[in-house]
């Protein structure tokens, strides 16, 4: 069933384990996340940024994942990623979605809070629940591009008064992850602010805490794309066992879209080099949606720990 965050959060803080939040934008995405969920007796997270909406158009994906939902009855969340102002968390609370993200990190913490919490009243009343973030990642943010130097990790001091008064439902927050495949440069020590996270937890405790910019950058995935026509320098990620890490205290989302690209450029190279002569779309978005179901069942049973809590 579409269902909201809660009681998978709620399981999760307890269980030690996180869920994964997968970016979505075709079929073929949903249904290799969504096979592989249901395989290792996982909830899952589905999210859809602006572009996604953008590009595959709402009312698609709103079709895709109650395909989904009628082929595999997994506890789902449909959750909107990175909602820049109030009108597109209305639109997709009117629009279907169970949970959504107001992203006001990049405004002063009373504007935050305050546009945070009219998001937070408007999806309340209709059931539907609410992501904050307080901290700023490095990295491309949706619309916002944030330059490494200005990436500001979440100030523990600002969190309980964040989530007392705008009623979020969880708290999206800054701790040395960023977006895309390119995290760290190369020879700097990947690194997450730990500290900052555990001081957080005894803020907040009980409290759901996620983390965004969590990819791993699987150099398998690199490589085949590299040996297959693909240019990616110095692509790195989060190492698998800081996130398993972070799984096991408050952190009860972890987002992954980078590696997901990654797997299906990999699937999509690999095949269409491996036969010059096909050109059946088939062909190569199979090999594509079997990578992603890979990927994803080696996060929930290794990195995330949420396989068999059904
Ligand atoms: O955090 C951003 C997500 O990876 C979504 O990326 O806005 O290009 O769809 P996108
Ligand atoms: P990655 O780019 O590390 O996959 O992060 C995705 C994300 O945070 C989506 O909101
Ligand atoms: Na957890
Ligand atoms: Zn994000």
């Amino acid at each position: 069933a579409l269902v909201t965050t809660t009681e998978m959060f709620k399981k999760a803080y307890e269980g030690g384990y996180a869920i994964g939040a997968f970016n979505v934008n075709n079929m073929e995405i949903i249904q290799g996340i969504t096979e592989a969920a249901g395989e290792m007796k996982s909830p899952v997270i589905l999210q859809v940024s602006a572009g996604a909406r953008k590009y595959a158009n709402h009312a698609y994906l709103i079709k895709l994942v109650e395909a989904a939902l009628e082929v595999n009855d997994i506890p789902m969340a449909l959750h909107l990623d990175h909602g820049a102002d109030f009108e597109v968390c209305k639109s997709c609370i009117d629009g279907g979605f169970s949970s959504v993200m107001i992203d006001g990190s990049h405004h002063n913490f009373a504007d935050n809070m305050e546009l945070t919490k009219k998001v937070v009243d408007y999806a309340h009343e209709r059931g539907v629940v609410v992501e904050g973030e307080l901290g700023q990642l490095a990295g491309v943010e949706d619309d916002v591009n944030v330059a490494a130097e200005d990436a500001s990790y979440t100030n523990p001091d600002q969190v309980e008064e964040f989530v007392a008064k705008t009623g979020v439902d969880s708290l999206a927050i800054a701790i040395g992850t960023s977006h895309g495949a390119f995290k760290f440069k190369p020879g700097q020590k990947p690194q997450l602010r730990f500290d900052i996270l555990e001081e957080i937890e005894r803020r907040l405790p009980q409290f759901p805490i996620v983390l965004h910019g969590a990819s791993s950058v699987s150099q398998e995935y690199v490589k085949i794309i590299k040996e297959n026509g693909g240019k990616l320098e110095d692509a790195i990620g989060i190492p698998e066992d800081m996130l398993r890490q972070a799984a096991k205290s408050s952190v009860c989302k972890i987002n992954i879209d980078s590696d997901l690209r990654l797997a299906f450029t990999a699937g999509v190279r690999q095949a269409l080099v491996a036969d010059p002569t096909a050109f059946d779309p088939r062909a190569y978005l199979k090999v594509a949606r079997s990578n992603i179901k890979e990927l994803v069942s080696h996060k929930i049973k290794n990195v995330l720990g949420s396989d068999n809590t059904l």
